[in-house]
């Protein structure tokens, strides 16, 4: 090759290579007031709404005579894809309206929506440009994503998305499915991740700025360390203070949902369908996702809910420890959240209405040891006492190694009505009314001065 010429085409890889290299230590790098800054509003949310919405809720859990299937139908239940393709032209979700999805999420007390916006399935429930596999090739034809954007901004929500790296539809995604007999040619991942790497970067510009990029399906051999490194540096670049959860790397450890390791990816932990007995170390942000009844994605024979009372000690629990709450709702095809999620979203919101002074911008307790009558947040100068089990003799104590209680309210008093505090031999005793005022969990405030 002729040689200054040859020189040119080095020095631009060099250059490139730098560019690369240095936005991937920069994000590393980030300073811990940098991170506070960009970490601040998901600290302060707590709650959150998953919505696992896709073409699955098509089949609705059902496939030949069998009815335990959710988002994971064509994998558990081996449908040919050529089959699976056929429920596109059945998703037409007509009764679907953003607006009253995101009042809903609202009304509930969530300060974030996360929605899937392309499944283990492959199918984008968003309008891609870069596969006719996805909601706009559906009699639908309109943008899911697009209405819910605009509705979560008008009613001050963030609006994020999940993703899934594992694609059981893409030709260029390995391991293939044998009984995906759509796709030709040999799977490729060095394709396959330019072709993922492009519809991220639609969901940012079209979609954003976004809250969070919530990545899933990251455990498959194909998926690797360096590639999640990589894929953590494009998208922090697309949208520097963006939040991206731990399942874009490899480190994340069973359903714990902790990374471990050297070098971890990713800003938060992601426990499901558990809440770790002690949260996670102090300094780790962390979300817990759960479902309220079996499946994330519709499945109309599931009806094990758990009760309001539940999810709303379970809420309070994580906070408690430190963490999110990030609660699912399977839409059906129709386009509907199921009844039972909305009635109990409903009375999830009632409590809210009252308590939520003790959940949002909480953090945990700080004594190592729950107490036994329910769980304790806390703020600067306050302590939230969250009892489960309104003591029978009207008598709530509560050790209280530093700080000096200044008074004692309830929450759901509006005339913060002085409770009577009675110093005790390692703590306090604080007189309660003889009728709980919430069945679920009532708060009492307990402000102290502070060491
Ligand atoms: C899982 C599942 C999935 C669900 C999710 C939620 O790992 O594969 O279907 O979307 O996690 O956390």
């Amino acid at each position: 090759m002729f040689k200054p010429l040859a020189t040119i085409l080095s020095l631009i890889f060099v250059l490139f290579g730098c560019a690369a290299a240095f936005a991937e230590t920069a994000f590393e790098r980030e300073a811990a007031a940098d991170r506070d800054a960009r970490m601040a509003w998901f600290r302060e949310a707590k709650f959150g709404i998953f919505i696992h919405w896709g073409l699955y809720s098509v089949p609705a859990g059902e496939w030949k005579e069998k009815k335990n299937y959710g988002e994971w139908i064509f994998e558990k239940a081996h449908i040919p894809m050529s089959e699976y393709e056929k429920f596109r032209d059945r998703l037409n979700p007509v009764k679907f309206d953003a607006a009253a999805w995101v009042a809903l999420a609202k009304q509930a007390g969530m300060k974030y929506i996360v929605i899937t916006s392309k499944h283990h399935d492959g199918f984008a429930m968003f309008d891609t440009k870069l596969t006719d596999w996805g909601i706009m090739s559906t009699p639908f034809r309109r943008d899911p994503l697009k209405e819910l954007a605009a509705e979560c901004k008008k009613a001050g929500l963030k609006f994020c998305v999940y993703y899934s790296i594992m694609d059981w539809h893409h030709p260029d995604y390995a391991p293939r499915r044998s009984w995906n007999d759509t796709a030709k040619g040999e799977p490729d991942m060095d394709r396959y991740v330019p072709f993922m790497k492009g519809q991220l970067k639609e969901l940012v510009t079209n979609y954003g700025p976004l809250g969070i990029l919530w990545f899933d399906g990251e455990w498959e051999k194909t998926w690797t360390h360096q590639r999640g490194k990589d894929l953590y540096a494009y998208v922090r670049g697309l949208q520097p203070d963006i939040i991206i959860n731990n399942r874009v790397g490899k480190n994340r450890k069973g359903m714990k949902g902790i990374s471990v390791g050297k070098e971890i990816v990713g800003d938060y932990g992601t426990p499901e369908q558990e809440i770790p007995a002690d949260g996670l170390p102090p300094g780790v942000d962390w979300e817990s996702c759960m479902t309220m009844n079996k499946y994330w994605g519709y499945n109309k024979y599931d009806h094990d809910w758990k009760s309001s009372t539940t999810m709303i000690r379970m809420l309070i629990d994580i906070v408690s420890k430190g963490g999110n709450y990030l609660l699912n709702v399977g839409p059906t095809a129709e386009g509907l959240i199921p009844g039972p999620s909305v009635e109990r979203l409903r009375e999830i919101g009632k409590w809210m209405k009252t308590n939520g002074e003790s959940i949002y911008g909480a953090s945990a307790c700080p004594f190592p040891k729950a107490p036994a009558w329910g769980r304790i947040t806390r703020k600067p100068g306050i302590l939230y006492l969250h009892v489960f089990d309104w003591p029978k003799d009207g008598k709530l104590s509560l050790p209280l190694p530093d700080g000096k209680p200044t008074s004692a309210y309830l929450l759901a008093d509006p005339k913060r009505s002085p409770l009577e505090i009675t110093p005790q031999a390692t703590g306090v005793e604080i007189s309660l009314p003889s009728k709980a005022p919430d069945a679920t969990a009532s708060v009492v405030v307990l402000e102290i001065a502070e060491k």
